[in-house]
């Protein structure tokens, strides 16, 4: 059983893996074993977390590349199989959100993040399915490979705006889309839907709303990008070869939760406060912005912390 989830020999890229999430699933598929391409606009943090991946024992390599732009998307694909003789896993992570009222929303944001979340999520996927498909064409038995994009609760709640909510919206459908045609070669394509992760897009969540937020989630802890480790490599490996088009919410029950009272708790949840922010402090750390000892910083998104400021009282 163990074996289906190997990922030995597998080679994978992960986009947005310079921090949060993506850097989570780029440890989680080297630790199954994979060679894993890191793929980010942020050069820096990019080059420390290949560094750290090569630490792992597997092959790993920094590639910039902005997923809105389609030229470095095939020039990136180009380069994973270049370095890795061929491409298995295509993780397609990178993603924006930008807060505001939709009443008076600038179409520069609107462009923005549907240009990154949902534009950029096709592109890699198209990328990477023209890899796929052109292996099959030499492999003795054709193996395809794995497509998994991040989505997010959003997709199914409204969380944010419309910008945000539409495009995950727009990810889940256009994972099924994408499943429903590359079946015939051997590709699967499924996402992951999140919920509240803390990672540097929520490094200016204040800690009354940290604190609302595990009161109202059954598993009673805020999500952390390893949380979704295991989710990955289930759907990156051969144990979910008959799994496709799905979209696997990953959310610790918050979105089944229509109480609207803390849910209360008779033993204490699996992560604690302190487990709940190490990978946010690594990443802020990584990225050279100062942060309070719970992972704050009220001006890395101070959109963010405006709003629930507004909406919680907070002074
Ligand atoms: N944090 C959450 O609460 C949450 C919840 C649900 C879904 N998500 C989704 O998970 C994904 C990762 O989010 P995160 O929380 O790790 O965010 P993050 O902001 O912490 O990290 C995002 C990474 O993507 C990179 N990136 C941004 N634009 C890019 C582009 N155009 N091309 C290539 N790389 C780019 C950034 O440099 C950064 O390294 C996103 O798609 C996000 O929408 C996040």
């Amino acid at each position: 059983m163990q074996k289906q989830f190997d990922l030995t020999n597998k080679n994978a890229w992960v986009t947005g893996a310079s921090v949060g999430i993506g850097r989570a699933y780029a440890i989680a598929l080297a630790k199954a074993g994979a060679n894993v391409a890191v793929v980010d606009i942020d050069d820096r943090t990019g080059e420390k977390t290949a560094e750290e991946i090569r630490a792992l024992g597997v092959k790993s390599v920094f590639i910039h590349c902005n997923v809105c732009k389609p030229e470095e998307v095939e020039a990136m694909a180009d380069k994973v199989v270049e370095t890795f003789g061929r491409l298995d896993i295509a993780v397609n992570n990178a993603g924006i959100g930008i807060l505001g009222p939709d009443e008076s929303y600038p179409i520069s944001d609107w462009e923005k993040v549907i240009g990154v979340n949902f534009t950029g999520s096709w592109l890699c996927c198209a990328a990477a399915a023209r890899k796929f498909i052109a292996q099959n064409k030499t492999d003795a038995k054709p193996l395809g490979g794995k497509i998994i994009n991040t989505a997010s609760m959003s997709a199914r709640i409204a969380n944010c705006n419309a910008s945000y909510d539409g495009s995950k919206g727009g990810v889940v459908e256009m994972t099924r889309a994408l499943a429903a045609q590359w079946g015939r070669h051997n590709i699967n394509v499924n996402c992951i839907s999140p919920s509240y992760i803390l990672s540097p897009m929520h490094a200016s969540t204040p800690v009354e709303v940290r604190e609302r937020i595990r009161s109202l989630t059954p598993m009673g802890y805020m999500e952390r990008p390893e949380d979704l480790a295991g989710p990955l490599v289930f759907l990156a490996s051969d144990a979910s070869n008959y799994v496709t088009g799905v979209d696997l919410l990953v959310d610790g029950g918050h979105t089944l939760n229509a109480w609207l009272t803390p849910l209360g708790r008779d033993v204490p949840p699996r992560v604690s406060p302190e487990e709940e922010i190490q990978s946010l402090v690594h990443d802020m750390n990584a990225l050279e912005v100062p942060c309070n000892e719970d992972g704050i910083n009220f001006d890395y998104h101070p959109e963010i912390a405006n709003a629930y400021k507004a909406a919680f009282g907070i002074k």
